[in-house]
């Protein structure tokens, strides 16, 4: 059974009680309408940890869009049956209030990497990310939390912010899974029309196709898809789209390509 907590004096009490402070602790925070990529990182938790935590929480903070807030999917019944089935020990599913007690007047500011590549055209984006993120490892107090590489740049300022502030957790990246057409798993697909979801399985295909990354521009806009940027990063190619009212991002290593 996964047991659900909803504020955080629950949740240290669980801890106390259950001396959950002497055991390994895996946690892994999402904003929920779960996946197989979501379940992916559950595995890799429950498999190197004795007790897993997962927490659902759709972060106003890191949503530069307030029509992307309003329509991100929140289906909290059919991801419960998902962590349930995959013997997640405890969902953490608090209220704004029990996250920013404070209203959102302590922030973390990263000042270089996060203003480029989503960053730039998601303002604000990564502060709400990073600092999310902080408060829930402060209240988790983990071993280990699992990212997924599918959103790159938040696994890479994640790791970086843990080390930078001395926090006591061990930051685990996880491959990208994707759907048999090869598009990475995303809450958000659940957003895209059926035509819009065969358009958009070019994407991934694009980015492997070793053109220069003019080329593949110029071949996601002939398709009618937007493109935010084609760069390179740490050995990678990362891409964003915007296709109808969804964004997606997805990134392929750099040797698949010539
Ligand atoms: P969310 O988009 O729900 O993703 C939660 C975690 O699942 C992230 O680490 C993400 O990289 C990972 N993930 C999503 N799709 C994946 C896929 N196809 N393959 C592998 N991993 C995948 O990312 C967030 O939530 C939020 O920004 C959060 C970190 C929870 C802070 O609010």
């Amino acid at each position: 059974m996964t047991k659900i907590i909803k504020s955080v004096l629950e949740w240290k009490n669980v801890h106390s009680s259950n001396k959950l402070f002497r055991k390994s602790l895996g946690f892994v925070p999402t904003m929920g309408a779960l996946h197989d990529g979501h379940v992916s990182l559950f595995r890799k938790s429950i498999e190197e940890n004795e007790c897993t935590v997962v927490s659902i929480f759709v972060n106003p903070t890191q949503f530069n869009d307030p029509d992307d807030l309003q329509n991100y999917p929140r289906v909290i019944e059919e991801d419960l049956k998902i962590l349930e089935a995959s013997g997640v020990d405890y969902l953490f599913y608090p209220a704004y209030k029990e996250i920013y007690n404070d209203s959102y007047r302590y922030r973390v500011c990263e000042t270089m990497f996060s203003k480029h590549l989503c960053g730039e055209f998601r303002i604000g984006h990564f502060e709400g990310v990073l600092t999310v993120v902080l408060k829930l490892l402060n209240i988790i107090k983990p071993s280990k939390a699992y990212f997924g590489e599918k959103d790159f740049q938040q696994y890479k300022l994640i790791d970086d912010m843990t080390k930078a502030l001395f926090i006591d957790t061990e930051i685990v990246s996880c491959p990208i899974i994707r759907d048999k057409d090869g598009l990475a798993l995303s809450s958000r697909n659940l957003l895209l029309t059926e035509e819009e979801r065969k358009l958009v399985s070019n994407f991934p295909r694009i980015l492997n196709s070793g053109k220069s990354y003019i080329e593949m521009k110029l071949e996601l806009e002939v398709l009618g898809i937007k493109v935010d940027y084609i760069e390179e990063y740490a050995g990678r190619i990362l891409g964003a789209i915007n296709i109808g009212k969804v964004r997606l991002i997805d990134n392929v290593p750099l040797q698949n390509t010539n």
